[in-house]
């Protein structure tokens, strides 16, 4: 034999050449608890089925707990001749408690049930751990949509100014599908829990009589899988996964190109906070939005995970074919994308100082009220299409004189058209603006008011 996994058959072993290919530990090293789980699982399954006695199961359980202490104290570490990490433990183990008893583990399993289990478990950690901290950004953008209810913003379409908006309740519609990717975390974790691939062997099943049911609670699952192929072979979980954190990716760098935008001279809309923001090494002067630029930019490395990920399984036949090794390294890393920025975004965006002065005087400006004209004229009974017409010429007109809709006197709206009495002036004011829009969903401050509050019990719920 060769001292490897698969000795029996070959005469030599691997090529380094190989072996530097085939090696995974550099990378699957983080899943060494959750393949002790998995064997801890798979042991009393061999006991229970009669294959393992009650002297042989407390010696590996045993084994196994060694290898997660000194796993936990930081000193297991693989061999460079280890492929990966369920080889290693396997030799570890041997070399723990002897080839006789710990030459046992391996029966009824393969390393392709294995893996495609202990990743789901894995993800599964760490999507709980992403969910948490999506719910922190939603609560920062929360706080502060409470700090500062009833101020107003522009609102923008096309980024033109569009209509005046309350800040919180753009900063909330921010927060509606971060809570969302919060339920599809959620929807996606009972979809893996529901069965666990243990005992799909290589992609048979097993003779052994082995109970996957067993195995299956043990680890945390709901049940196990109901086709041994589909067990070792599909990796959706792990594209849908992936979409989940290029989601939230793309949802966080939408908040980071505003928080960008809203930061510069030209809108002077917020400060950063000193700790959430970083200088320049040559120009005395910066502050600049380095956190909302990572997320914008680590967006697209999320995508890339997913797009990769897919690209890999795309028309790949079943059962387990090596390729599947592929999936790991993309969604570690989009993993360890979100754990890092989301509480850096978070902090960002609750130690934001707004100037809602500023905004205040903006949200009038650009003609943001002729909306409000328009419907006004809808109340005195002049159709749409007339009162939309209207409005539009009240624009032009200013345009002309260079002022805004509010600085027309009474002569110059009669003059554009009688219906255009002093009764419009009443309308042209952001608070009367954004209070007139008072039904489901608006922008008035009571609406706001109890959008927070119900976005909190939604929030509360998950
Ligand atoms: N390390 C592999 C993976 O991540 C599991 C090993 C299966 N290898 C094999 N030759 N059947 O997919």
């Amino acid at each position: 034999g060769t001292g490897k996994l698969w000795g029996g058959r070959f005469a030599g072993g691997p090529s380094p050449e190989l072996e530097a290919l085939s090696r995974s530990t550099h990378f699957d090293w983080r899943l060494v608890p959750y393949d002790l789980a998995g064997s801890r699982a798979h042991a009393r399954a061999l006991h229970a089925a009669g294959l393992v006695s009650d002297a042989d199961l407390a010696a590996l359980l045993g084994g196994l707990d060694a290898l997660g202490e000194r796993f936990a104290a930081g000193t297991l570490q693989p061999d460079p001749t280890d492929e990966d990490v369920h080889g290693a433990l396997e030799r570890m183990l041997l070399a723990e408690i002897g080839a006789e008893v710990g030459g046992k583990i391996r029966a009824g399993r393969s390393r392709n049930d294995q893996i495609a289990t202990l990743f789901k478990v894995f993800l599964r950690d760490h999507g709980r751990m992403i969910a948490g901290q999506v719910l922190d950004l939603v609560e920062a953008l929360a706080g502060q949509a409470e700090t500062h209810l009833g101020a107003i913003m522009p609102g923008r379409t096309h980024l033109q100014h569009a209509q005046p908006v309350l800040l919180s309740h753009h900063l909330l519609a921010h927060a509606w599908p971060l809570l969302r990717d919060v339920e599809r975390l959620r929807d996606w974790d009972a979809r893996v829990a529901a069965d666990s691939p243990y005992g799909s062997g290589a992609l048979a099943g097993s003779s052994l009589d082995l109970d996957p049911e067993q195995v299956a609670h043990d680890l945390g699952f709901a049940g196990s899988t109901a086709n041994s192929i589909d067990g070792t072979a599909a990796r959706d979980f792990v594209a849908e996964f992936a979409f989940v954190t290029a989601m939230i990716g793309v949802d966080v760098s939408r908040i980071a190109e505003e928080v960008i935008l809203w930061a510069t001279r030209e809108f002077g809309f917020v400060r950063l906070d000193d700790g959430f923001s970083t200088g320049s090494s040559i120009m005395p002067q910066k502050k600049n939005p380095d956190i909302s630029e990572l997320a914008r930019g680590k967006a697209g490395r999320l995508i890339g995970n997913l797009t990769g990920l897919l690209a890999t399984l795309k028309a790949l036949p079943l059962a387990y074919n090596r390729d599947l090794q592929e999936d790991k390294e993309p969604v570690f890393d989009s993993v360890d994308t979100l754990e890092v920025l989301l509480p850096a975004f978070t902090g960002q965006v609750a130690t934001l100082t707004f100037d809602t002065a500023r905004m205040a005087e903006l949200a009038p400006q650009g003609f943001s009220l002729a909306t409000d004209i328009a419907e006004w004229l809808v109340r005195e009974g002049v159709p749409f299409r007339v009162a939309h017409e209207l409005a539009g010429a009240c624009v032009r007109r200013c345009e002309e004189l260079g002022i805004e809709l509010h600085e027309l006197t009474d002569e110059q709206f009669a003059t554009i058209d009688p219906r255009l009495t002093p009764g419009v002036r009443d309308v042209l004011t952001a608070e009367g603006s954004v209070a007139s829009r008072r039904g489901r969903g608006g922008t008035a401050p009571d609406r706001v008011r109890e959008q927070l509050a119900e976005l909190r019990t939604a929030a509360g719920a998950l």
